[in-house]
């Protein structure tokens, strides 16, 4: 089985990306599942559910998302209706939404981390926990591990390794170089990266972030214009055991880099 995923969609440009490039993407690798991480889809900020209904409609099946995800206020009743679209499972109880779901017989997990974070609760034992309450799990388990420090997205590698089929990186929207499979068996990237406009500052507009590191001043952080990179990886998983095959990137980008 092979699965697609993208990494952190950023604003119109980012949207624009998958909208343009991921049919052909389907064409060219086949994926029988496309999972993408949604939270930067509304100007940078959360997601709302126009943007979800774009993404369903280009063909991602499953939307994740991070710390982002409450920004857009109309999201969170949305949440709680029957749509792919997950938040963090990690969340303390009382957060709307679901951290997991299943498509196509994959379970497909949101998780994030806590180093330079928000408290949420240990991600470590979240897995742990739903790993031995799932009835009947799956053998094919994807985790989108949203986080900002690499030494915590490689500690979850090793401890999940074995156990899921993939733990992939999102978050901090610089793609990484480590994509492989640990040996006994999960898909492992630090960081898939995002998709959004090449000329940026992780998004954002170049002027406006370097005048905030020149000032320390607080100000607005357009979503910057022109051509976007869609990064993502395609894992390779044998469904029968649900250890994974291959994992490589699968980078697309509009126009000149
Ligand atoms: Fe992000
Ligand atoms: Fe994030």
């Amino acid at each position: 089985m092979r699965i697609l995923v993208i990494g952190d969609i950023v604003g119109r440009p980012g949207r624009r990306a998958v909208v343009d490039l991921l049919p052909g993407m389907r064409q060219k690798h086949r994926p029988e599942l496309v999972i993408a991480n949604g939270e930067n889809a509304a100007h940078g900020r959360g997601i709302t559910p126009r943007n979800v209904q774009e993404l369903v409609g280009a063909g991602v099946d499953v939307v994740t998302s991070g710390n982002h995800v409450w920004d857009q206020k109309e999201i969170i009743p949305y949440m709680e209706a029957s749509v792919p679209l997950l938040r963090p499972i990690n969340y303390p109880s009382g957060a709307p939404g679901q951290g997991y779901l299943m498509q196509s017989g994959v379970l497909v997990v949101n998780l994030m981390g806590r180093t330079h974070m928000y408290n949420v609760e240990c991600p470590f034992r979240t897995m742990d926990r739903l790993l031995a309450e799932l009835p009947s799990p799956p053998k094919t388990i994807i985790v989108d591990f949203h986080c900002e420090a690499t030494s915590e997205k490689v500690a979850m590698g090793w401890y999940l390794d074995g156990r899921v089929s993939a733990v992939v990186g999102t978050h901090t929207h610089v793609p990484t170089a480590d994509a492989r499979v640990l040996p006994k068996g999960t898909a492992y990237i630090s960081d898939i990266g995002m998709t959004g406009p090449t000329c940026s500052i992780i998004g954002n507009e170049i002027s406006a972030v370097i005048n905030r590191f020149l000032t320390q001043m607080p100000g607005p952080l357009p979503v910057a214009e022109g051509p976007a990179v869609l990064s993502a990886v395609l894992v390779e998983v044998d469904d029968i055991t649900g250890r994974a095959l291959k994992i490589k990137r699968v980078d697309e980008y509009e126009g000149d880099l």
